[in-house]
């Protein structure tokens, strides 16, 4: 009868360790084909955010309204086409991403979806590609 209790918590042993070092390696190799996935989808220039594709849709349902050409209602200057966006991408990721009611804040009516920020910081980080 000990025999049997000693082989049974033997084998309970082998299998519970067994089990949860089989689970780590899973666990480490999901992680790490996670960030494989993550690296590619960022230096695949087909992920890339684009100005014709993310940005300009933003510039013009946000800021042409006064940022056009020519620029009205008091803005300094327009922001209708690629090189006027890239020029001054970091100004506008800057004022897009001040607190509302703080001067300079754009668009003036109030902060657009932290979603729609990212992507011109993204925008930014990829090198600001046109298409
Ligand atoms: C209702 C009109 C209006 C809209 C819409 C608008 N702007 Fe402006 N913008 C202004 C005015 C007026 C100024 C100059 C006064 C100021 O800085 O507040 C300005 C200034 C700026 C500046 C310079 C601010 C600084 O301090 O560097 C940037 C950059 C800018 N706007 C970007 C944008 C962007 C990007 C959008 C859209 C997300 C936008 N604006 C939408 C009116 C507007």
């Amino acid at each position: 009868m000990k025999h049997i209790i000693f082989l049974l918590a033997t084998f309970f042993v082998f299998i519970t360790t067994s089990c949860t070092s089989d689970s780590e390696d899973d666990l480490i190799e999901a992680v790490e084909n996670q960030n494989d996935t993550n690296e590619d989808q960022n230096s695949d220039p087909a992920n890339f955010v684009t100005y014709v594709d993310d940005i300009r849709p933003i510039l013009q349902s946000s800021c042409v309204r006064c940022h056009g050409n020519p620029p009205t209602n008091g803005a300094p200057f327009s922001l209708i086409n690629y090189s006027q966006a890239s020029n001054r991408s970091n100004q506008i990721l800057s004022a897009m991403s001040r607190s509302n009611g703080s001067p300079g804040a754009m668009p003036p009516s109030g902060r657009l979806p932290q979603s729609t920020i990212a992507l011109v910081e993204q925008w930014i980080a990829d090198g600001m590609p046109e298409n």
